[in-house]
């Protein structure tokens, strides 16, 4: 854990000094891991700090000293040129989170040795497998919504976002709901880290528990994705045992705190925009609309890629193994891409995004993430159709390698 500390209050990383080949005029003062300045939330932060920016390519001395894509088409090449920009290594600081983190595939592994991987993903999660869960998922978001429509109010984050998404992935691996809190503390320490626990330490936890399960399921005859992972072929061979449990690790940690997030960013705007509320609810029809600017005005992951070589850049040279962050947020934010990028806007001519990623890696989650999406916002409405923030309750948010709202409470008339 060299340069870094773990301490109660979060991820602190020591401050890298500038290396000879990144120029003073590089140098920008951006920690992903710091919490957001209050009253702002992470998207306007973001959106002060690509006007801050003096380069299509800055470098910031934070999370192990990194450098920083802040336009959009960078963003997109970046995350997509597998050739130059290796995704052996995602998230910063690289150590410790990073190198850690790069024990699991699919995403640590780059094309051609991707692809065999990335299909067992695929063959779990594409339109037909996802669409065959529409039913559970409506049930669920209607017995969720049941516990509290009658009491007028509830604590969204902890009450739904954290219900459903997680508990739909957990039918699909098949793994007891019980166990839920246990790998979401794990998942969230990858994209959010809050000090309590040291990164091998999750690895490990995350290990003990998936491990046995996944032998027990070899040569097992049941349908759910852990099953099929530990049973699947790559390249003419069955999956070692290592390689089922870096696979089904990724998954678990996409699976757990992506949609949740994504729901807690629509939900906390829906709470103070009662004319799309009214919209929405009076015309469900427009609810396909709105997921287009939903997915476009709330990018939440910020990753990176390791490059493969020296490279030059926007006037810079990239050093082999350097990193550069892609976040998928400057992609969306970015008056270039969106005019008045931070307006929520269902009648935009050109909507340009990448929440779901570029290239080789494009999340395999994202028809899940999707059907959830509009299930949620269809079913909510049909039962909640107008409601607001609690009285006294303010938004605030976390930032991270998947940034997140804070929880908070909402209320309707009943
Ligand atoms: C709103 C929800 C979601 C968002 C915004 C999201 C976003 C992303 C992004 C941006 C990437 C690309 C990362 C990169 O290239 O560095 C990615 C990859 C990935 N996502 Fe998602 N994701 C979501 C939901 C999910 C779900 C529900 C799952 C699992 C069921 C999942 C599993 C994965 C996996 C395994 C990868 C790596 C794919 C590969 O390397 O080929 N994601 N996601």
């Amino acid at each position: 854990m060299d340069g870094a500390t773990i301490e109660g209050e979060g991820f602190q990383s020591a401050l890298a000094p500038r290396p000879p080949h990144v120029p003073a005029d590089r140098v920008i003062d951006f920690n992903l891991h710091q919490p957001v300045p209050g009253g702002q939330s992470v998207h306007e932060f973001w959106r002060d700090l690509l006007a801050s920016a003096t380069h299509d390519v800055m470098w910031t001395p934070h999370n192990g000293g990194h450098w920083l894509a802040t336009e959009p088409g960078l963003c997109e090449t970046i995350l997509a040129d597998s050739d130059r920009f290796s995704s052996r290594v995602v998230i910063v600081p690289r150590d410790p989170i990073g190198e850690t983190y790069s024990n699991f595939i699919p995403l640590s592994l780059d094309p051609p040795i991707h692809g065999p991987f990335r299909k067992v993903l695929n063959d779990n999660l594409g339109p037909r497998q996802v669409n065959a869960v529409a039913d559970s998922i409506r049930k669920l978001t209607n017995e969720l919504i049941d516990a509290f429509a009658g009491q007028g109010h509830c604590e969204f984050k902890e009450e739904f976002a954290e219900q459903l998404p997680v508990r739909i992935f957990m039918s699909l691996v098949d793994l007891p709901e019980e166990d839920l809190p246990r790998l979401k503390y794990l998942a969230d320490q990858f994209t959010r880290p809050d000090g309590t626990i040291t990164f091998p330490e999750v690895e490990k936890g995350f290990r003990d528990y998936i491990g046995p399960i996944l032998r027990e399921r070899r040569g097992a005859s049941g349908q759910d994705m852990i099953t099929n992972i530990a049973n699947a072929e790559v390249n003419g061979r069955p999956l070692t045992d290592a390689e089922a449990e870096n696979l089904t690790i990724q998954a678990l940690v996409g699976g757990l705190d992506t949609v949740v997030n994504l729901l807690s960013f629509v939900f906390s705007y829906l709470a103070i925009s009662p004319e799309l509320q009214a919209m929405l609810a009076s015309d469900p029809v427009k609810i396909e609309d709105a997921m287009t600017e939903f997915l476009r005005r709330f990018p939440v992951v910020s990753d990176s890629r390791e490059a493969r070589m020296d490279i030059e850049l926007d006037g810079v040279t990239i050093l082999r193994n350097d990193m550069i962050m892609a976040s998928t947020v400057p992609i969306a934010m970015s008056e270039a891409s969106n005019p008045d990028a931070l307006d929520f806007r269902l009648d935009r001519k050109v909507r340009r995004h990448s929440v779901f990623g570029r290239g080789a890696h494009t999340c395999p989650g994202m028809h899940l993430a999707r059907l959830e999406l509009k299930i949620v916002l269809t079913e909510w409405f049909r039962r909640i159709p107008l409601f607001r923030l609690k009285p006294g309750t303010s938004l605030s948010y976390t930032s991270g390698i998947v940034a997140t709202v804070n929880p908070f409470e909402l209320e309707w008339d009943v």
